[in-house]
């Protein structure tokens, strides 16, 4: 289903939710908004496939529909692994599951209708995090990374997948401007960007590069990198 939730003029933009609205068309919406979508998903599979250890844990916190532990039983056919997919929105879960379900030979995927907070993070060799930290109220975020880590075993992974910002201020417009212009690119009008952007104004926080390498040295990792990253969308592996 096309995303078209912003397209008429609103009286008032709410603020962002994952309700039942935006998760009836989030693979259009995510794929139009996000720069290099396909490829993170993508390339999280093989990352996994690099570091999932047999009889360990493999977690998708704010899984969504479930594209990053889709991609990862993808390259884990056979595997040892047990899957866990997290999140807080219902309307989302209830979709993974019909989405997982209707696949031949469905992965076993355990869902958890929760806030990732309070899922314990144990004996896991990848924990996924795509797109996803950025909506945790930021004082309660070194928390989440520091679990992650304690919960992950030797040579585990975790990928980190965020919308950031910059300190330059010339970075900061032109990455935002193209970032628009992507949109625009993909069809949504200048309205739909503006509203949607009032929308997540106080609910997505972005940080900085420099800000999530603080965040994972605190929580404990000594080995981390961007892998990838398109105009102000980045993506990490951080090794334990
Ligand atoms: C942008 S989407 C993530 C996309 C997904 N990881 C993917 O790659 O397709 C963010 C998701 O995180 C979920 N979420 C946000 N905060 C959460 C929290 N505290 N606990 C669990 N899920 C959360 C939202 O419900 C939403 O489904």
């Amino acid at each position: 289903m096309r995303d078209n939730i912003y397209a008429d003029a609103l009286a008032n933009v709410a603020e962002f939710r994952f309700d039942e609205q935006v998760a009836a068309v989030f693979p259009d919406m995510i794929q139009r908004s996000v720069p290099g979508y396909g490829n993170i998903i993508a390339m999280t599979g093989l990352i996994a496939e690099r570091h999932a250890q047999d009889n360990t844990r493999c977690y998708d916190l704010g899984c969504s529909l479930g594209a990053s532990t889709l991609a990862m039983a993808a390259r884990l056919p056979q595997r040892a692994v047990q899957f866990i997919a997290v999140d807080n929105s219902p309307a989302m879960l209830d979709r993974c599951r019909d989405a997982i379900s209707s696949l031949d030979n469905a992965p076993d995927i355990t869902l958890l209708c929760d806030d990732l907070q309070n899922v314990p993070i144990a004996n896991a060799s990848v924990v996924v995090l795509n797109f996803t930290l950025q909506f945790v109220p930021l004082a309660e975020r070194d928390a989440v990374l520091g679990n992650i880590y304690n919960g992950l075993q030797p040579g585990g992974a975790l990928v980190l997948s965020e919308k950031i910002r910059f300190e330059n201020p010339v970075m900061q417009e032109l990455t935002t401007d193209l970032h628009h212009a992507f949109k625009i690119a993909n069809g949504y009008s200048a309205l739909e960007v503006s509203q949607k952007r009032n929308a997540l104004e106080n609910v997505l926080i972005p940080e900085t590069l420099a800000g999530h390498e603080e965040r994972l040295r605190r929580a404990g990792f000594r080995n981390f990198g961007a892998w990838f990253q398109c105009f102000n969308f980045l993506s990490l592996v951080a090794i334990k």
